[in-house]
This record gives C-alpha cells, sequence and structure tokens, in this order.
C-alpha cells in the first residue's frame, strides 16, 4: 500500500506571509525520507497554496511520482501538459470552499471529462478522478477511459457518529470491490488522519491514499519527515492485521 503526501500545506504557510519559507523543496525531501511513495500539489485556480513555479520546478527534487491535483480547465489542462506529471487527479473546484467538498460530477461532465482524460493520457500522463464511493457512477467512470480512480472519504472522515461512519466504510468498500474487480486501481483520500486512517487502509483493493492537512498539522510537532513515517506505518499495520 502507498502513500502519497499532499504539501500543499506547505504552501498554505508560506503564502500567509509570501515569504520564501517554508522550501517546498525541503519539504518534497522530507516526506521522501518518511516513506512517501509519491507527492500530491493542488493547483487551484485562485492559487491559494501551491504556485504554477511549485508545480513547474518539482522534478527538480523529486525522486518519486508527482501527482498533481486539478480542475478539469483549459487552464489547468495546458499547465498539466507543460509539467507532464506522472499522475494527474483531477478534481471538482468551487471558489469559496475550504477544501475540495465532493467528488467529480462524473455524469454530468459528460465529454468535457472525457476529452480532458484523452488530452492528458495522450501525453503519458496516468488520470485519477476524484470520485464518491457510489457504485453508479461506475459506467460513466469506465467511459472517460481513465485508469485510475480516487474514493472520496471526507464523509467518512466527517461522520457524526459510529453509524454513520460505518455505513460510509461500507460504501467505501463495495466502491473498491466493484471498481476494482473493472480493472481499475483505487486510491483513496481526503480527511484522513492518525486515527481513522486504520479502517480505509485496510480495505485491501485499496492501492494508495493521499493525506496532506494531518501529515503536515502533526510536522509541526515532530518534522515531517517523522510525521510521513508515522503516518505510513499506521497504514501498513492496518493492511497487515
Ligand atoms: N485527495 C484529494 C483529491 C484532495 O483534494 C485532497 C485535499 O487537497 C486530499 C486527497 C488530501 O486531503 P487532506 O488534506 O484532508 O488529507
Amino acid at each position: 500500500m502507498k502513500l502519497g503526501v499532499n504539501i500543499d500545506h506547505v504552501a498554505t504557510l508560506r503564502q500567509a506571509r509570501h515569504t520564501p519559507y517554508p522550501s517546498i523543496a525541503e519539504a518534497i525531501r522530507a516526506v521522501e525520507r518518511g516513506g512517501a511513495d509519491g507527492i500530491t500539489m493542488h493547483l487551484r485556480e485562485d492559487r491559494r497554496h501551491i504556485q504554477d513555479e511549485d508545480i513547474l520546478t518539482a522534478h527538480q527534487y523529486l525522486n518519486t511520482r508527482l501527482n498533481m491535483e486539478m480542475a478539469a480547465t483549459e487552464e489547468m489542462i495546458a499547465i498539466a501538459l507543460k509539467v507532464r506529471p506522472a499522475d494527474c487527479c483531477i478534481v471538482p473546484e468551487k471558489r469559496e470552499e475550504l477544501t475540495t467538498e465532493g467528488g467529480l460530477d462524473v455524469i454530468g461532465m459528460g465529454e468535457r471529462l472525457i476529452r480532458a482524460c484523452q488530452e492528458l493520457s495522450n501525453c503519458g500522463v496516468r488520470v485519477s478522478l476524484f470520485v464518491e464511493p457510489d457504485t453508479k457512477l461506475l459506467k460513466a467512470i469506465l467511459a472517460t477511459g481513465a485508469p485510475v480512480i480516487e474514493l472520496h472519504t471526507g464523509t467518512y472522515a466527517n461522520a457524526a457518529n459510529e453509524k454513520a461512519r460505518e455505513a460510509e466504510l461500507q460504501r467505501l468498500e463495495s466502491m473498491a470491490a466493484t471498481a476494482h474487480a473493472a480493472g481499475l486501481q483505487v486510491n483513496a483520500g481526503h480527511g484522513l488522519d492518525y486515527e481513522n486512517v486504520a479502517a480505509v487502509a485496510a480495505i485491501p483493493e485499496i492501492a494508495e491514499l493521499n493525506i496532506g492537512h494531518s501529515i503536515v498539522a502533526r510536522a509541526l510537532f515532530v518534522g515531517l519527515e517523522q510525521a510521513t513515517r508515522e503516518m505510513k506505518a499506521r497504514m501498513l499495520a492496518a493492511r497487515s492485521a
């Protein structure tokens, strides 16, 4: 099981004061030393954290894979075609949201999403779609030709009580099994932390978790390398339990 570390909030801290620090290059090196298998950066339309320069120069520091998260807009597709990240995760984006609030409207986006997937994969980028754990979406997902999905775990993470959390976990398990059987690589992420990660990591069809906020928050006290190492250890322990 792999861990992609989302380092957006290292850039959030930098952009809060428009200082040159903390350094994205140092953050990449630290999470890789801690056992990250990939680095995720979300280039948002409003550039609230990651900047174009961060994405364009990341390959100079990376020893793993770059996963560029972005909306399926013409502007972002043009940047991705310049950057050529190993992976590109297409997410919905609303200007006012605090963070990505839900999965893609795969059915409603129709041809626009299919074209975006084709343009990216024609340039050798592996495309992932950030989706709700809803098996009714599967037909539309397969029609895009994207080889990977990332299941949105936000509803699981924010569940108000145990019953709601268990119900959402079952939706994640069912979607992971169905999508995997249909030939897709299944990843998951959003809102995962040191306490809630184990149940998701234990789902056998999930190949990779993408985690950001909780790791960067923990890094304030133990450093980014150690925070990454602790998260990876929890994932692997849950997987082998
Ligand atoms: N996966 C996707 C598609 C996301 O949009 C985000 C947040 O940017 C994450 C994973 C990481 O979420 P978190 O920061 O809550 O761990």
